[in-house]
């Protein structure tokens, strides 16, 4: 009765991840989508409905993220098999016998990465915009705090690629 009940719980779990990582997606579409569409489409600064949408779906994004960061930290945080090549190659030198097992497993160090820099490059992505709203900066540091937001979102968008292709590439092996 409690190994169900426990099963229960974990698929809960698995099912609140996926939903999380679900939302987490789909505003970064949105954020996406309507950040980039009038610079680069329109050649204007994002106004209007776009500003609104934009706005709105940046919080809801920000907090899945969040909630992503606590989810798999652990699942992604480095260990000596990240890299089997360099651990064989530290044993060859110091004449030790290692872990076969654990230099074959599969370890994706890409996705660690690009994991670890999609929560890294929130922080300035958010902050931008925060510290833009503030009468504290002039129009000039204004101007730059947008570019700034304006340039992480695309570092930002070649790293959720990147960390979305990885892992398909893992889900289909
Ligand atoms: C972390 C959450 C985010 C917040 C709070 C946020 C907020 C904003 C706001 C308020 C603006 C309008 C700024 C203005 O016109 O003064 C803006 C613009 C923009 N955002 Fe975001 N955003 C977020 C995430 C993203 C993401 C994930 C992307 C793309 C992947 C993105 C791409 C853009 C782009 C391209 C612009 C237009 C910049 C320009 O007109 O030069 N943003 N953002």
């Amino acid at each position: 009765m409690s190994r169900s009940i426990s099963k229960y719980k974990r698929s809960l779990v698995d099912y609140l991840r996926i939903l999380v990582y679900l939302v987490a997606v789909f505003s970064f579409v949105v954020l996406a989508l309507t950040g980039f569409y009038p610079v680069l489409v329109l050649g204007e600064h994002i106004t209007g409905y776009l500003v609104m949408i934009h706005a709105t779906f940046a919080p809801v994004f920000a907090g899945c993220l969040a909630v992503l960061a606590v989810m798999w930290a652990r699942q992604c945080r480095f260990t000596p098999g990240d890299l089997p090549w360099f651990e064989r190659l530290v044993q060859r030198l110091t004449l030790t016998e290692g872990d076969e097992a654990r230099q074959n497993r599969n370890s994706c160090l890409g996705q660690k990465i690009t994991f670890w820099l999609i929560i890294f490059l929130a922080l300035p992505l958010g902050l931008s915009i925060l510290l833009s709203m503030f009468t504290l900066f002039g129009t000039y540091w204004q101007e730059m705090l947008l570019m700034i937001h304006r340039y992480t979102a695309y570092i930002f968008t070649v790293v959720v690629v990147v960390h979305t292709v990885l892992l398909l590439r893992m889900r289909a092996k």
